[in-house]
């Protein structure tokens, strides 16, 4: 098993899950989450959001992040929020280029590089997302599209990736611990940051893919917003820092 001398990061990615109320009524029933030297966990709530979080976060050991940040500090970007301002609320994260922000959203790998470098000098921590989508997969053209997204992007200390094989975002078709190992080393030869494994991770399916060398941490969608479901993979994961 990996030393995860970096430690190992457990990310929840609300998307458009649980306002204010709803975040009030989860950090409640919230129970005492597993710790271990080296294991960070944090929440990505929606913007509405975040201040209730980052008000209730702390007491239980999690750190709080959004899911987007503009590129500019301010000025005419209606709809947008920038680093300074997660910054002045007390938010410790960005998330950055979510395959449905690229889907969806008109995402590109150069806006994720500009959000990416806004972010991290706005003292932000970045989770930058990556990963192919099935036609490319079936295409064998994994490891180029994972390249091209990371040709803006640079390492920094405050700086951790995720793959999130597109396919297997919210489709409960986790990739195999080789799958997720061998993108993860491919990612590493590149930009030798963490990287987080992100689509379908499960309590099931945490502990194999946490055990890969390569795999420091998870970005978890659906089941960070079932209290159990999040509490038990923080749990895998301090058994593996432990
Ligand atoms: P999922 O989402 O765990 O629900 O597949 C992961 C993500 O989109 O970050």
């Amino acid at each position: 098993m990996a030393s995860k001398a970096r430690g190992v990061l457990i990310a929840g990615n609300w998307k458009m899950n649980l306002g204010p109320r709803g975040t009030q009524e989860f950090f409640s029933a919230l129970p005492k989450l597993a710790t271990a030297p080296g294991l960070t966990a944090a929440v990505f709530p929606p913007m509405l959001s975040l201040q209730r979080a980052v008000d209730l976060a702390p007491a239980h050991g999690l750190q709080v992040g959004a899911q987007n940040v503009h590129w500019e500090n301010s000025g005419a970007f209606t709809g947008e929020i920038s680093g300074p301002m997660l910054d002045e609320i007390g938010a410790r994260w960005a998330l950055v280029g979510h395959s449905e922000r690229r889907q969806y959203f008109g995402e590109t790998d150069e806006t994720v590089a500009l959000r990416t470098r806004a972010a991290l000098d706005a003292g932000l921590r970045v989770i930058a997302c990556i990963g192919e989508t099935k036609e490319e997969r079936d295409r064998g053209e994994t490891r180029d599209v994972l390249r091209r997204q990371l040709e803006r992007i640079e390492a920094h200390p405050n700086l951790v990736l995720a793959y999130e094989p597109v396919w297997a975002i919210g489709t409960g078709l986790t990739a195999t611990p080789e799958m997720a190992e061998e993108g993860h080393e491919f990612i590493r030869s590149l930009v030798d940051v963490p990287v987080l494994y992100g689509g379908s991770c499960k309590p099931d399916s945490a502990l194999g893919l946490l055990e890969q060398t390569h795999v420091e941490g998870a970005l978890v969608g659906g089941a960070s917003l079932e209290i159990e479901s999040f509490a038990a993979i923080c749990e895998t994961a301090a058994r593996i820092r432990s």
